[in-house]
Parts: structure tokens; C-alpha cells; sequence
């Protein structure tokens, strides 16, 4: 069974192949945004307008399959932005009700979950997975694949989202997270004490984090600006990246369950693997090529449903909002 997967909920263009493995996942990332500092959402559905097809043709392409080969056309149907979503997922819609097979809506989240999974065999459940990326920051416990409970998310920024704002305010532009770990690489992480805030139970808060560095950097001269900017990305990784352990220590200490799955661009974050890591014995995390938004992960959620008989009607709209509950 061969399911073709496409993603358009943010700034990528993806298309992928599965079939139990990853036949083939072509991403496009769009760099229009970057001299913005963050996503334009109207440049967002345009990019995506001109790149759909392209991308799934060379998806189908590089997996050495036709069109008639596929046995189902997964796409991502929410959360995101609306535009975005809407370009992907009437694309697929569309390419399913012409080559008359199921069509399958995919929540982002869950397919967030399951990129920690490609590639890595048999997994056992149940398992707390830390979902943290530019939309979410949440702690859901995975019963099994396919039953979800959320412990806990942000009361406001994401992860990522916090990384990408003070990216955007140090002037290491967008994405934050992979400019900040490069600075923070070679800084000190002592340097700045900034706060870990705690809105209480296995909620996040970021916004406090964030107005803590902004007046900071705020108090530094710009000599000492550029000459701190390591120290400042080392120090505020590391706040960042102690929040989301704590909370994810706490969800293991209430549940009883030391299995973990981290999925969510920032799981690519190697500072948050390696104490995840230090911390948890059984903590899986998605190869680097599914940590940030791709079409493999929208096309093995897919093949999860196709496969236990399910689809999804072509009168589904997109959901912006959309939550794993
Ligand atoms: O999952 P994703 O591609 O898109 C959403 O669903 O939001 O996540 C993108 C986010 C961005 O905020 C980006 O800065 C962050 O993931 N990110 C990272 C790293 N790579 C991407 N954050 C920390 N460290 C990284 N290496
Ligand atoms: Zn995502």
C-alpha cells in the first residue's frame, strides 16, 4: 500500500511517498519569508500555489512511481494557516477524487508523532511525546498510535516561536532555533540567569522568557550587543530548553511513564536531545530530515488510517485551529 502525502500548513512545500518506508520526501522551503523575520502568511499561499505541483510530481518522481500506483493522497487539513493548509489540501483532494482513491485528512500534530517513528522499527506505547515547534509546545501522552491525550501545552508563544522572536531581536534572523543553537554552541550558557517560567500543572509559558531577554539585550550597549550575542542565544537556549525538560520530567513523574517521543522543528535542537537523553533511557526523536514540517510525516499518518480502513470525505474543510482532542 503506497500513500503520496502532502504538506502546505506553514513555509513548506512538501510531497512524500510511503509505503512502511519513506519512498520519497521532497521539501521546499520557502526563503521569501526570511527578509520579514517570520512567516507572511498571504507569501505563504502564493509560494505554496506555484511549488504544489512541481513538488508532488518530483515526489512521485524520485520514488519511481506513477500517479495510478498511489492507494490513497493524505494531506495536512489543520492546525496552520488557513491559506497555507487550503493549497495542499484541495490539491489533494482534488488529485484523489481524479484518480477515484480515499482521500485523508491529517491532523499537523499527529503527524508531528509519527515523524519521530519513521525509520525506527517497533516502538512501544504508552509513551509521553513533547511536541514543541513554532505552532505548539505541548505534552501529550500517546496511549497508543491513534489515541491521544494532551497533559499540557503552552498558555501562550511556542518554543519555537520564542526562538524565532528573539532570533529576530538579536539580529540572527529566521529561523531562530537553528541560528540561536549555532550561536549558543560557542557562548556560555551562564552568562545571562534568565527565568523558567512555570504557569503551573504541565503548562508552558514562553512571553515571560521572552520580555526577560528583550530588556537585557534592551540594557546592553551595542558593543556589547554584538560581543554578548553568543552568550545571550547560549544563555536563552538554555532557559528554553530547561522549561521543556522540566515540564516533560514533571508529565513522567505524574504519569509513571519514562518513554518518550520528542517531535516538532525544535526537536532538531541538540542542546534539548542531549538532556532529554542524559534524563530518559527510551527518548525517540525524528531523523533530522522529519524534525521540521515534511510530507513523510502527513503521508505515514496517512498510511496509519488508510490502513485501518479509514478516509476522510472530500467535504472536509480546513481548521486552522485544529487540536489533537
Ligand atoms: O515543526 P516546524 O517545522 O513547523 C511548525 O509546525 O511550526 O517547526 C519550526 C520551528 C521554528 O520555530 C524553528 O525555529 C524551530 O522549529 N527549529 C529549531 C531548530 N530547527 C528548527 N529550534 C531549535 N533548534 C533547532 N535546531
Ligand atoms: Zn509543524
Amino acid at each position: 500500500m503506497k500513500v503520496l502525502g502532502i504538506e502546505t500548513s506553514c513555509d513548506e512545500t512538501s510531497a512524500a511517498v510511503y509505503d512502511g518506508n519513506v519512498l520519497s520526501n521532497i521539501v521546499y522551503t520557502q526563503i521569501s519569508h526570511r527578509e520579514y523575520g517570520g512567516v507572511v502568511p498571504e507569501i505563504a499561499s502564493r509560494d505554496h500555489l506555484k511549488k504544489v505541483e512541481g513538488v508532488v510530481s518530483e515526489s512521485l518522481r524520485s520514488a519511481n512511481i506513477g500517479i495510478q500506483e498511489i492507494d490513497g493522497i493524505a494531506a495536512t487539513y489543520g492546525p496552520g494557516l488557513i491559506g497555507a493548509i487550503l493549497v495542499g489540501l484541495t490539491f489533494a483532494k482534488s488529485l484523489a477524487w481524479a484518480i477515484s482513491k480515499p482521500f485523508l485528512a491529517v491532523n499537523h500534530i499527529e503527524g508531528h508523532i509519527f515523524s519521530a517513528f519513521i525509520g525506527k522499527g517497533r516502538v512501544s506505547f504508552p509513551r509521553l511525546c513533547l511536541l514543541a515547534s513554532g505552532g505548539h509546545t505541548e505534552i501529550i501522552l500517546i496511549e497508543e498510535l491513534g489515541r491521544y491525550k494532551v497533559l499540557g501545552e503552552t498558555v501562550d508563544d511556542a518554543a519555537g516561536e520564542a526562538l524565532d522572536k528573539i532570533s529576530k531581536l538579536i539580529g540572527l534572523g529566521y529561523p531562530g532555533g537553528p541560528a540561536i543553537e549555532n550561536a549558543a554552541l560557542t557562548g556560555d550558557n551562564k552568562k545571562f540567569s534568565f527565568p523558567r517560567p512555570d504557569p503551573g500543572g504541565l503548562n508552558f509559558s514562553f512571553s515571560g522568557l521572552k520580555t526577560a531577554v528583550l530588556y537585557v539585550y534592551q540594557s546592553l550597549n551595542s558593543r556589547e550587543k554584538i560581543s554578548y550575542i553568543k552568550d545571550v542565544s547560549a544563555s536563552f537556549q538554555e532557559a528554553v530548553v530547561d522549561t521543556l525538560m522540566g515540564k516533560l520530567a514533571k508529565a513522567s513523574q505524574k504519569t509513571g511513564i519514562n518513554k518518550i517521543a520528542v517531535c516538532g522543528g525544535v526537536s532538531a535542537n541538540k542542546r534539548l536531545r542531549e538532556k532529554i537523553q542524559e534524563k530518559f533511557e527510551d527518548a525517540i526523536f525524528p531523523l533530522p530530515e522529519y524534525a521540521t514540517d515534511n510530507g513523510a510525516m502527513i503521508a505515514a499518518a496517512g498510511y496509519f488510517h488508510l490502513k485501518k480502513g479509514e478516509s476522510s470525505p472530500l467535504s472536509i474543510r480546513a481548521n486552522p485551529n485544529l487540536s489533537l482532542s
